[in-house]
């Protein structure tokens, strides 16, 4: 199947008469972010789906950002051009695994990263997307314990925003993000010194920035840790005329088309997620006309873990 005009006319066809919404994430194809209603971060796109009056949502991105969606808004009907679209983030802790932490703080406050399964998000006081987990943390009362998961590198970056020494991080990270390392950026930098650099927190590079900022290797104002959300604002609000992109690799796509002056460069351009490329032209329009892969969560677990992503959706707004 090729991305072409008759493929776009079927699918924006398709979506109209079934009533349905197309989602994308930041990290999709450029031809599946160009051919969807709205394309964002996590929290946009969770936001959208939970207000849109469309009564089916396409989710192009990966299943637990489908399942959210689910969560919200459990009478839409909402598919995923492919259920095998998972995330090795969201698999690094399990429902059981979260209990038997939960067992060794009682009364701590459980904040879970929106990647994480609608079992984990069961057991979860607050979900947050990386655009809000500062705001979120900062909204429980210091004295309270906080069991922050599952991302190690998103986790330190609000540590070291809001001071927080009372706050324990799960040991968990994204293989896409963690691969993007110091030396490839500091090399990257060094060679580029009066470009941007727009770091992703789920990074295991974003604390050397800051470190080579602190030993003014790169100028300070010029690291900015951005959820894939913000780097768009901040792409539009930069004098910088280059800018490197320390995230997945479908990010330049986007970047590009909110600033086409910019020379937006990856840091790593191997880092790309296998999970979100799943979404393919042929299998957003085999969703479309089988009506599938449709998202089914359990409504006991729902129920469970509407609250928490209905404080996420609000917190920051
Ligand atoms: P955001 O779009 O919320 O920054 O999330 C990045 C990500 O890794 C999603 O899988
Ligand atoms: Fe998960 Fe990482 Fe892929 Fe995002 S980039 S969906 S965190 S595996």
């Amino acid at each position: 199947v090729e991305a072409d005009a008759a493929w776009r006319d079927e699918v924006r066809e398709l979506a109209r008469e079934r009533d349905a919404v197309l989602l994308a994430h930041n990290y999709q194809l450029p031809e599946i972010q160009d051919i969807a209603d709205h394309t964002g971060d996590s929290l946009a796109l969770s936001r959208i789906a939970a207000s849109s009056s469309a009564s089916t949502i396409i989710f192009c991105g990966v299943h637990f950002m489908a399942e959210t969606a689910k969560i919200l808004s459990p009478e839409k009907t909402v598919l995923i051009p492919d259920e095998r679209a998972g995330c090795s983030l969201a698999d690094s802790i399990t429902g059981a695994e979260l209990r038997a932490w939960k067992a060794e703080h009682p009364g701590a406050v459980v904040v879970s990263y929106v990647n994480t399964t609608a079992e984990v998000k069961a057991e979860t006081d607050i979900c947050c997307t990386s655009s809000n987990a500062v705001d979120v943390v900062r909204s429980i009362p210091a004295d309270r314990e906080v069991l922050f998961l599952p991302d190690q590198f998103l986790g330190a970056h609000v540590k070291r925003e809001t001071g927080r020494e009372n706050m324990h991080i799960w040991a968990g990270e994204c293989h896409v993000h963690a691969g993007i390392n110091g030396p490839e950026l500091a090399e990257r930098a060094a060679a580029n010194p009066d470009a941007d650099l727009f770091i992703h927190p789920e990074c295991g590079c974003a604390t050397s920035a800051l470190y080579l900022a602190g030993e003014g290797i790169v100028a300070p104002e010029r690291v900015k840790i951005l959820s894939t959300g913000d780097m768009v604002t901040q792409a539009r609000a930069t004098k910088a005329t280059s800018v490197l992109v320390a995230t997945e690799i479908g990010m330049i796509h986007q970047l590009r088309k909110a600033a086409p002056d910019i020379e937006f460069s990856a840091v790593n351009d191997r880092a790309s997620c296998r999970y979100m490329k799943m979404i393919t032209p042929a299998a957003l329009l085999r969703s479309l006309r089988e009506n599938r892969d449709e998202v089914h969560v359990d409504p006991d677990t729902a129920a469970r873990a509407r609250g928490a992503v209905q404080r996420m959706i609000e917190i920051g707004q």
